[in-house]
C-alpha cells in the first residue's frame, strides 16, 4: 500500500512537472510547402502549424491584402486561442501579407 501510494505520488510529480513543460511542434519537412522554408517561412512555419496543416494557407485566395491576414491570424489567436506572442503576429501577418498578398 505504502510503496502504490508513493508510486502514485512520483506521478503526480511528474505530471505537474511534464504540465509546466513548453512543448513545440516541428512539422516533418515534406510537411512544409515549398516556399516555406528560411527567411520569412519560418516565423509562419513556428506560429502556424501546431493544429493543421500549412495548406489551410496556401489555399487561401491571392491578392486579399494585408488586412485579410492580420484578420486571419487575429481569428487564430482569440477564437481558436493559437498561443501567439503579439510581436510573433505581427511579424506573421507582415510575413503571409509578403508572400500571398
Ligand atoms: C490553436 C490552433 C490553431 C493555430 C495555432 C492556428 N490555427 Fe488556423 N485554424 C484553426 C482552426 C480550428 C481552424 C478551422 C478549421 C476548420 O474549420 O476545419 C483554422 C483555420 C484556418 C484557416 C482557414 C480559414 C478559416 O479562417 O477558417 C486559415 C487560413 C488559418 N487557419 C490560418 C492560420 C494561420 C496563418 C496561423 C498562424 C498564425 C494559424 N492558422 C494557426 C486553428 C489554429
Amino acid at each position: 500500500m505504502r510503496a502504490l501510494l508513493l508510486g502514485l505520488g512520483a506521478l503526480a510529480l511528474s505530471s505537474a512537472a511534464l504540465a509546466a513543460r513548453p512543448v513545440r511542434y516541428v512539422p516533418l519537412p515534406e510537411a512544409i510547402p515549398a516556399g516555406f522554408a528560411g527567411g520569412d517561412g519560418d516565423v509562419i512555419v513556428r506560429n502556424c502549424t501546431a493544429c493543421h496543416s500549412l495548406e489551410y494557407i496556401v489555399t487561401q485566395p491571392r491578392g486579399k491584402g494585408a488586412q485579410f491576414w492580420r484578420d486571419a491570424v487575429t481569428k487564430m489567436i482569440t477564437v481558436y486561442k493559437a498561443p501567439i506572442e503579439p510581436a510573433e503576429a505581427e511579424a506573421v501577418s507582415a510575413a503571409l501579407a509578403a508572400k500571398f498578398g
